[in-house]
């Protein structure tokens, strides 16, 4: 019997690659002279396509491929695969979930704590020399004593993050669609008075339409010139044109971003701010973590090509 074939549109880890190519047919588009033509010549053999989100999953892409069966999606966020139109055409969609939440949460107490007490700004103050020039770091305005932290999506990561901040005696509210009703923490069903009730906001919600520019000028305006905003989760979810202004303006404290709008674009005025912590979208990228997300990801492929059922599909194509 034949092997199924794989679409991979860009490289992905060698563990991926891998197994991929030993399980499968895989096609490496990247090595091709013409990608389109190279598509346009596999299209109907195509069975699955295995993708890190460099290049769109979008409609476009999966009508031309007449027999697709399940997109594989490394990475819990799956935004840029167009996981609706898929599941109205039985296409499965995957993602990669749980095995990556505690290391995103923990980067997450990480970025907060750099940006609470400024932490980048003071190691630079070192290695500049200023400490023995110019003596000890001003005191930070800000701490983590006492202030009540609302989350933006208190999923799985969203929980995780919380229980930690819970250790580390904030207060904590969140704001998702709808009230949990296993959970004690505060609801509010509107963000922007969540913003004006906390000092810090962290957002780890998905991308896509629903949430884009959710934390708008409004939002953050209702947070306050001692506002801290930390972003793990997308950076369509902020309006990054208003988080610079706001920043620029002094109408928030400062902002803490792992995630941006146009990656692996940063705005130059962003980069320019001192107090502004910036990190290339490593919220899950230890070797360890990376590992299972991309174990995880050739699972899901074996498991639906032995059983019909993949392991992690997400909401939009449930098991059926
Ligand atoms: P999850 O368990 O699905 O949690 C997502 C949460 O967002 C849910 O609690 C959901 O609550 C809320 N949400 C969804 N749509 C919303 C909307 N329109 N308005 C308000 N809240 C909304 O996902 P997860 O595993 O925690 O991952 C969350 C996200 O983190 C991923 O989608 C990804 O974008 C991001 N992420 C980033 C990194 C990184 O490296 N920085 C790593 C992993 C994941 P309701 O259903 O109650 O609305
Ligand atoms: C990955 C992520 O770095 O899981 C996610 O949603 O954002 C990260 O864990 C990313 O998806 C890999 O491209």
């Amino acid at each position: 019997m034949s092997k199924p074939q794989v679409l991979m549109p860009t490289p992905m880890m060698d563990l991926i690659v891998d197994q991929l190519d030993e399980a499968f047919t895989l096609h490496k588009l990247w090595e091709a002279a013409d990608p389109e033509a190279e598509i346009a010549a596999l299209a109907d053999r195509i069975d699955a396509v295995a993708t890190g989100g460099k290049r769109p999953v979008d409609a476009e892409l999966m009508r031309r491929l007449p027999n697709l069966k399940i997109v594989a999606n490394f990475g819990v966020g799956y935004d840029s695969v167009d996981a609706a139109w898929a599941g109205e055409h039985d296409i499965y969609v995957t993602n990669t979930p749980d095995v990556l939440t505690e290391e995103v949460a923990d980067t997450t107490l990480g970025l907060l704590l750099m940006t609470v007490r400024q932490l980048s700004e003071t190691e630079r103050y070192l290695r500049a020399g200023r400490w023995v020039k110019e003596g000890p770091f001003p005191l930070t305005r800000q701490t983590l004593r006492e202030r009540k932290v609302g989350i933006l999506g208190l999923g799985r990561i969203g929980k995780a993050v919380a229980t930690r901040l819970e250790a580390f005696g904030c207060e904590i509210a969140y704001h998702g669609r709808r009230k949990q009703e296993d959970v004690s923490y505060r609801y509010y069903a509107d963000l922007r008075e969540m913003a004006g009730d906390v000092d810090i906001l962290i957002s780890v919600a998905p991308g896509g339409p629903e949430t884009h520019h959710m934390i708008s000028t409004e939002v953050l305006n209702a947070l306050g010139p001692d506002g801290i905003v930390i972003n793990v989760g997308r950076g369509t979810v902020i309006d990054e044109a208003a988080l610079i202004a706001a920043l620029r303006e002094e109408r928030i404290f400062s902002a803490g971003l792992d995630v941006f709008e146009k990656e692996p674009e940063v705005p130059a005025e962003l980069i320019a701010m001192e107090r502004v912590v910036l990190l290339p979208h490593v919220g899950s990228a230890s070797i360890h973590t990376r590992g299972l997300m991309g174990q995880l990801l050739v699972d899901n492929l074996k498991q639906f090509f032995e059983t019909g059922k993949p392991i992690t599909p997400v909401a939009e194509t449930p098991l059926r």
